[in-house]
């Protein structure tokens, strides 16, 4: 891949064959390669240093329930993977079996991830989530429907992805109603960018689906822009763009807060080549 501009114009078949009408589209090809050029370098970086990104996450000094503090003190020995030491993890262990992976970032309070786990008994749920009183809430839904198929991480996921998971190791990673970090100075923070993509596409298993839903026109369009430029990864929605809203995605809290202030929700769903 190369980040000279002139290099990717020179190379561009179609600017060849007609210089003056393709000049365009070999220019959007040269920006689309040098962005892809540089994300590469830059996961290259993040995936030795995940700790130098810009983090995605304020942790909210929310005020945990009684019954909140109880599940993190008591279920988190049956519920929670301990990943401080950063090590790569053993799914077939931590689950007591095989099954095919599914991985959430950012579940908030856990609702509509436990519920998307109890309808999919087949396939294990690991969901990472930063903010304590979610991860209590979640554990406290896992153990009062007795599910077996679900665990849950308190940590960054983005340290959780690059150092704890390997390659081809996940079926489908879901990020749903990610924080929007709408100001343009905080786009930075935002977790889905060309990086993260060059990051976690090798992760999924070919076939596998990375699934991501947000009620941020703007941010929508960001996600949609850098899966398309994403190497190994293809639109699934017949007509590309976004899909209509999938059945099998349970409304989430802050698809429902959207909802009432008037957002639209955009779905998205990509597969590994
Ligand atoms: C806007 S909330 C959405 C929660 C839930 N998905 C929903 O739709 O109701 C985004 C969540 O992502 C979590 N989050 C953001 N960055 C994260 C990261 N790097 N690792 C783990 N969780 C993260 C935040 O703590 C927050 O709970």
């Amino acid at each position: 891949m190369t980040d000279d501009l002139s290099q990717v114009n020179t190379a561009s078949p179609a600017l060849e064959a007609n210089p003056t009408a393709n000049s365009a589209e070999a220019e959007a090809a040269a920006k689309a390669a040098k962005a892809q050029a540089a994300a590469e370098r830059e996961a290259a970086h993040l995936k030795e240093h995940p700790e130098h990104r810009v983090k995605s996450f304020v942790i909210r000094a929310g005020r945990m329930t009684t019954a909140q503090t109880k599940a993190l003190e008591e279920l988190s020995p049956k519920y929670l993977v301990d990943v401080s030491s950063l090590e790569k993890l053993d799914c077939a262990a931590i689950f007591g079996r095989e099954a095919p992976l599914v991985v959430e970032i950012g579940f908030g309070m856990g609702k509509s991830f436990v519920e998307m786990a109890q309808k999919d008994p087949l396939r294990n749920y690991l969901g990472i989530e930063v903010h304590p009183p979610g991860v209590g809430a979640c554990m406290l839904l896992i153990e009062e429907l007795g599910l077996t198929n679900v665990r849950v991480i308190k940590y960054d996921a983005f340290e959780v992805l690059t150092k704890c998971l390997g390659p081809e190791s996940i079926d489908i990673l879901q990020i749903f109603f990610p924080d929007p970090w709408p100001k343009a100075r905080h786009h930075k923070r935002r977790l889905v960018n060309d990086s993260f993509l060059a990051l976690v596409t090798p992760l999924l298993k070919h076939g596998g689906e990375i699934r991501m839903a947000t009620d941020w026109e703007n941010y929508a369009e960001q996600m949609l822009e850098c899966l398309e430029r994403a190497p190994e990864l293809h639109n699934t929605a017949p007509n590309g763009g976004y899909l209509p809203r999938p059945e099998w995605r349970p409304l989430t809290k802050f698809e429902q807060r959207g909802e009432r202030l008037g957002h639209g929700v955009w779905d998205l769903v990509f597969a590994r080549d």
